[in-house]
């Protein structure tokens, strides 16, 4: 008897892809099977960066189909292509760069940068392409956690920018263009004007995911950087203590004024791990980021310990996830980075390029 397609279909319709949840076959990742005699051969294109599931992901695919009566030789190729994913109503993409993250919080201190940086990276180590942006004009943090403190973009052209680079992560901040030691007094329309320059200035090389590193709060600088930029999705950083869910909890309401879908929620320090003796602690109690999650049916993508070398790594200009690839800290960043971007695969497709657009008027 020989092998045809649809057996080959039904063996890896039973495969649930761990990180979807969802079959390979419902997801429509399995393409180009192919059958010689009674080899097999098949492609799996998933839609988010995974480069440490591939592994897993090849050697389940195959004990599947190996498990058809008869079948010879089972080898499947597994990829990843990452593709840009629709924003706001009335605003355009930016040159070279697919999908935009947004990371928010309410308020400052809760970590919101070294969230986002090591996100970022963890997304790298996925093997996307990256870029950060250090939106955060009123404290920069991401030239000194990337190790890029002190250093100054190039530019070509003598307008625009090229993006600075550390562990493969692309990146632009407006600490590269400020004395970080001498604050400086903003006011309202130098900020804006400042936002504008960085994130149309930028000539981003290619990425699939652009990581905004948002100004802390829910004022008006960053509502209008929230209509202004074609964010594909928020992700809102908070800590467990009441007092910062409620900023977290206007952070989440200004991004569903703007359209803007929120991700997840991720709490930050969570737990506190000792650095003597690696015993837990729930200092600021249970559950806060859970029941924000509930009320407002947003997905709860996972919380981060209160741990020393977190710090000391963002400070030293490693972070976690470059810093201590193997520890269990990096491996949660990991975990939600991957959430991230199977959430923004399953979201609809950004059309702008592909149809002309229609412009409905009132007459
Ligand atoms: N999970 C964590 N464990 C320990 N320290 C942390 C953690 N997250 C952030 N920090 C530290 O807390 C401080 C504030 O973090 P930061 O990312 O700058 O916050 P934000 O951007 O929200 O103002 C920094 O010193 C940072 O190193
Ligand atoms: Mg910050
Ligand atoms: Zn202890």
């Amino acid at each position: 008897m020989s092998l045809n397609e649809q057996q080959i279909r039904t063996a890896l319709a039973a495969v649930v892809d761990p990180n979807t949840g969802k079959d390979f076959v419902t997801g429509k990742t399995v393409k180009n099977v192919k059958i010689d005699g009674d080899d097999v051969s098949f492609d799996v294109e998933l839609g988010y960066p995974a480069k440490t599931q591939v592994d897993g992901i090849r050697k389940q695919v195959i004990a599947a189909v190996r498990t058809i009566p008869g079948v010879g030789n089972v080898s499947a190729n597994v990829s990843s292509k990452v593709v840009a994913h629709s924003v706001q109503m009335g605003v355009k993409l930016l040159p070279g760069v697919k999908n935009i993250i947004a990371v928010a919080s309410g308020k400052g201190g809760v970590g919101k940068s070294t969230t986002a940086v090591n996100l970022a990276l963890a997304l790298v180590q996925e093997g996307a392409s990256v870029g950060i942006l250090d939106a955060d004009i009123y404290g920069p943090s991401q030239p000194q956690m990337l190790g890029l403190a002190g250093q100054q973009p190039e530019s070509k052209d003598g307008a625009s920018m090229e993006p600075l680079e550390a562990y493969g992560l692309q990146a632009m901040s407006i600490g590269f263009m400020v004395d970080v030691e001498t604050p400086m007094v903003w006011r309202g329309p130098m900020v804006a004007q400042a936002l504008d320059q960085l994130l149309h200035q930028t000539n981003w090389r290619e990425v699939d995911y652009l990581i905004v590193d948002m100004p802390p709060g829910t004022g008006d600088t960053q509502l209008s950087l929230a209509q202004k930029v074609p964010v594909t999705g928020a992700v809102i950083v908070t800590t467990p203590q009441d007092i910062a869910l409620i900023d977290a909890r206007k952070g989440l309401k200004m991004f569903e004024k703007v359209n803007i879908p929120i991700l997840g929620i991720v709490e930050n320090m969570s737990i506190h791990i000792c650095s003597q003796c690696g015993h837990a602690e729930h200092i600021f109690g249970t559950g806060g980021g859970e029941r924000m999650c509930a009320d407002y049916g947003a997905e709860f993508l996972g919380s981060l310990p209160l741990e020393m070398a977190i710090r000391e790594m963002a400070d030293g200009g490693k972070p976690t996830v470059v810093g201590a690839p193997d520890s269990p800290s990096a491996e949660i960043y990991r975990a939600i980075a991957r959430r991230i971007a199977v959430k923004i695969a399953e979201k609809a497709k950004d059309m702008t390029s592909k149809f002309p657009s229609i412009v409905v008027q009132n007459t």
